[in-house]
């Protein structure tokens, strides 16, 4: 059957994938962009997936869908500013608020940050969720507002616009509903066509690692980052990977306003420690890609430069850097259950109780609670004492609260004290 007045049919590219056949050039060409117009119909792309999923691609299948997602769409082009420019893009995980310092800090430092950015799904956070909290802060800007923003101030965050990637967008929803998300070719080729149509000139990806990440092993988290990378590498992007823990959340906080706030603690100069050592980590590979050699990170968060980044990024969207946030209606507070040592804090049992408190939606036109989500009170390592406040939930809706105790139940141990906990390493391992 021919769909398409075109060099192949969807049934063709199928039963050659599902026989674990090499794709053509051409017929990769021709299959993304049939399915972008709407000639190739939905049952025939997932089924195309699943064989994807189950049979993999080589490099070259993977860096030719690449580019025809690329091809899909619009590119941008920084090549007008004066600054050189990095981006950071994170596979997802609980607590991660770690673009919101880090883009500002990287500008403070010299290098223009396009940090285009998502909605959050499920029980990982939005980066355009959490900045939503600040009183009037705007996250959709035109083409040419980004320019003038990167061009005067170095550092914006916003939403990626539908005209990058256009068939990513429609093959991701896809994936979504019917079990193939998880293939490493779709994910690399989906996170790397939306990067390289940015136009970046350099690129950290943050693969996780852990229980509250897509990638639960590491082998298969380094699988992912090497097909990454390679992918950026060969499309002209200086491009470098941390695989980070995301067994534990990060910080002290998941939520929209609670998470920004823990930001601000970081641009202050203070704010948790884990999260301090990963904005580091990540912003010295973004300026190694860029090719800034002479900033030291670490001075600007101290020296209020970063803050005041930060502060010029929340003003020109709109927003009020100063203004009080959003705080819930309703709170409780989870004790600790004895006297010891706090030895595991697991990020997927917080990560869905933030979700079902209110921070995240199940559908993508959800809305979400800004004053939503969990504040933990000790990290794995830290003594407690029976009674002492370990969790505080916040929600705006009391009927919440039910559900997202459920999902901390078994999420966490207390040992008694003098026991042991060997501290995991935050960054696992480095590729590029
Ligand atoms: N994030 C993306 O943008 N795409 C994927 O496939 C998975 C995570």
């Amino acid at each position: 059957m021919t769909n398409d007045a075109g060099a192949h049919d969807a049934v063709e590219v199928i039963t050659a994938k599902r026989d674990r056949h090499e794709l053509s050039d051409s017929q990769i060409d021709w299959v993304v962009d049939a399915y972008t117009r709407g000639a190739v119909a939905d049952e025939q792309m997932s089924s195309l997936a699943m064989a994807i999923l189950l049979n993999g691609m080589t490099r070259r299948e993977i860096a030719r869908w690449t580019g025809a997602m690329i091809a899909s769409g619009e590119r941008m082009d920084f090549s007008s500013l004066s600054r050189p420019t990095a981006d950071k893009h994170s596979t997802g995980g609980v607590g991660d608020k770690i673009t919101l310092p880090l883009a500002p800090l990287v500008a403070a430092c010299g290098v223009a940050v396009p940090q285009l950015s998502g909605r959050g799904l499920g029980h990982t956070g939005g980066t355009l969720d959490k900045l939503e909290a600040i009183p009037g802060w705007r996250a959709s800007l035109s083409n040419a507002e980004i320019l003038d923003q990167l061009d005067s101030l170095g550092a914006v965050i916003c939403a990626a616009g539908d005209g990058l990637a256009p068939a990513d967008k429609k093959l991701y929803a896809l994936r979504d509903v019917t079990g193939t998300v998880e293939a490493i070719p779709l994910i690399a080729s989906s996170i790397m066509s939306k990067k390289i149509a940015e136009g970046t000139g350099a690129l950290v990806l943050d693969v996780k690692v852990g229980s509250g990440a897509f990638m639960k092993d590491v082998d298969r988290a380094r699988e992912l980052a090497e097909t990454m990378v390679a992918l950026g590498t060969d499309a002209g992007v200086r491009t470098t990977a941390l695989l980070t823990d995301m067994s534990t959340p990060l910080g002290l906080t998941a939520g929209n306003a609670i998470e920004v706030a823990e930001s601000v603690e970081v641009l202050a100069g203070g704010g948790p420690a884990d999260v301090v050592e990963l904005t580091l980590a990540l912003a010295r590979e973004m300026l190694a890609g860029a090719g800034v050699t002479d900033a030291d990170p670490a001075d600007k968060l101290a020296d209020g430069s970063a803050m005041d980044a930060w502060k010029a990024m929340i003003r020109a969207q709109g927003g009020d850097p100063d203004a009080e946030l959003p705080v819930a209606r309703e709170s409780h507070v989870v004790v600790a259950p004895s006297t010891g040592v706090l030895t595991r804090l697991d990020a997927m049992a917080v990560g869905l109780a933030a979700w079902r408190l209110g921070a995240g939606r199940a559908r993508k036109e959800d809305p979400v609670q800004a004053g939503a989500g969990v504040v933990w009170h000790a990290r794995p390592g830290d003594a407690v004492t029976e009674g002492q406040p370990l969790f505080t939930l916040l929600t705006d809706d009391e009927h919440r609260f039910e559900r997202a105790l459920a999902s901390l139940e078994g999420g966490y141990d207390v040992a008694p004290a003098g026991t042991e906990v060997t501290p995991q390493p935050l960054v696992i391992d480095r590729i590029g």
